[in-house]
């Protein structure tokens, strides 16, 4: 084994409460970063993460144990390693030029070679040509460039980036992980090894050599996982799914210990990941309104007659039209809306009849309703976070969309029962079972 580049030794930290209690964040830690590896350092909110990195910074004192850097005990600001920060912190009065600048002041080289420094850094990130702009006139994505590009250009031995991709949206954050995993296998990144901090599991399959998981309550290492798949990373192969899954467990399950080796055995999966159709954004109320509304004039009608009707604009019935077409209940053809046999029992039915007839069409059109009611029967509590469906919807979806896309599955599945949503829990669960109840 090589010299660690920095090593946590027993590190606790507490923090004293108003009250004259103490808070303990981070307890008896252990870990080294040793040359050439991208480490993932993942775990749930609040786990101390942040504090841990600010400790092994030096930008904050461990309350018990040591941080050694380069074989001496780091007593301040640690030489050695440069910060990606989530919020990009960057100086809104300077350039981007002067931002990446920054930190090289303080090392008393001489102007040209800060310059000359500079530019590279700042080419190498993608943001040529942005120099004399101000962080006001940037993108998210460019602005965490710029982030990056200060960090890297410290020429640190390990790059820390504090979940530096969770302020982006979809698209831009993995663009960026994507050019940052590009840069580390190209063989010449400006710093000997990366420390990612992150909660999202992918992002640490992804990128990391392995993934340290953090326990919450006090924080404290439950044990690594060594992510030996081949760079540059696949994530539709079924060894990196099946990755993903083992860490997932581990993340789900607190009491479980985390032991390796992790799955090596392929499972067959397709590889390709089917798209995700968008749901039309419609109420089931919305969309119950309308069929019942075209029921009574007769199972079909006129579009723009309908719309007229109900004082909308075709715009805005379109959703709801497009939700009742989805879900097998209507037709549309020719400027009419047509009601199915089964829109038109729906129609009709008593309240009770038509939840399950709704049940029953969602379950068979809605793939991503099948997912939710699936892994909630495998929990043993039946329970799940919402937070777990949104983050699988984030990948295919831009978040608010993503948002969208969950509030409609939620509408849809209370409506039809399939499950209840405690909105300030963020939690979803199974009703409580009712003997008469026919399974759909
Ligand atoms: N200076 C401080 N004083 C008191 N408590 C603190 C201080 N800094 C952090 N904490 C607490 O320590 C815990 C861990 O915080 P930390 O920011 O390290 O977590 P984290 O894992 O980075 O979380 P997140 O994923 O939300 O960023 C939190 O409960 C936080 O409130
Ligand atoms: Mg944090």
């Amino acid at each position: 084994m090589p010299e660690p580049l920095i090593q946590a030794c027993d590190v606790t930290k507490s923090f004293a409460l108003p009250d004259g209690g103490v808070f303990t964040v981070l307890e008896k830690i252990n870990l080294s970063i040793y040359p050439k590896e991208v480490v993932a350092l993942l775990g749930k909110s609040g786990s101390g993460k942040s504090t841990l990195l600010r400790i092994l910074a030096g930008l904050i004192p461990p309350s018990s144990g040591e941080v050694i850097a380069g074989g001496k005990p780091v007593r301040g600001p640690n030489p050695d390693v440069a910060m990606v920060f989530q919020s990009y912190a960057l100086l809104p009065w300077l350039t981007v030029l002067e931002n990446v600048e920054l930190g090289l002041e303080a090392l008393g080289l001489p102007e040209a070679e800060r310059h000359k420094r500079a530019l590279r850094a700042i080419d190498r990130v993608g943001l040529d040509g942005f120099e004399s702009a101000y962080p006001r006139e940037l993108s998210g994505g460019m602005k965490q460039r710029v982030g990056l590009a200060r960090a890297l250009v410290m020429e640190p031995k390990v790059l820390f980036m504090d979940e530096p991709f969770s302020g982006l949206d979809v698209l831009t954050a993995e663009n960026l992980r994507g050019e940052i995993a590009e840069l580390w296998e190209q063989g010449n990144f400006p710093a000997q090894s990366i420390l990612l901090v992150t909660h999202n599991i992918e992002e640490s399959v992804f990128l990391a050599d392995r993934v340290i998981i953090l326990g919450n309550n006090p924080g404290h290492i439950r044990g690594e996982v060594i992510v030996d798949l081949p760079r540059y990373r696949d994530r539709t192969t079924p060894r990196f799914k099946a990755l993903v899954d083992h860490i997932y467990t581990i993340m789900t399950n607190p009491e479980l210990a985390v032991r390796e080796p992790a799955p090596a055995r392929p499972t067959a999966q397709p590889s390709a990941r089917p798209r995700l159709a968008p749901l039309p954004s419609a109420t089931a109320g919305g969309i119950s309104g309308l069929l019942e509304l075209i029921n009574e004039r007769g199972g079909r009608e006129d579009l723009p007659t309908l719309a007229g009707q109900l004082q909308l604009e075709a715009d805005d019935l379109t959703p709801i039209i497009d939700a009742a077409v989805l879900l097998g209940f209507a037709r549309v053809s020719g400027g009419d809306i047509e009601l199915t046999p089964i829109g038109a029992a729906f129609a009709e039915a008593d309240i009770q009849t038509s939840k399950e007839i709704f049940r029953r069409q969602v379950m068979a059109n809605v793939p991503m309703m099948n997912t939710i009611v699936q892994t909630l029967r495998v929990k043993r509590n039946g329970a799940m976070r919402g937070e777990f469906f949104t983050d699988l919807l984030d990948e295919h979806f831009p978040p608010e969309e993503a948002r969208r896309q969950f509030q409609t599955l939620v509408d849809w599945g209370r409506y039809a029962e399939l499950f209840d949503y405690n909105a300030p829990e963020d939690m979803l669960r199974l009703p409580e079972p009712e003997p008469a109840r026919a399974e759909e």
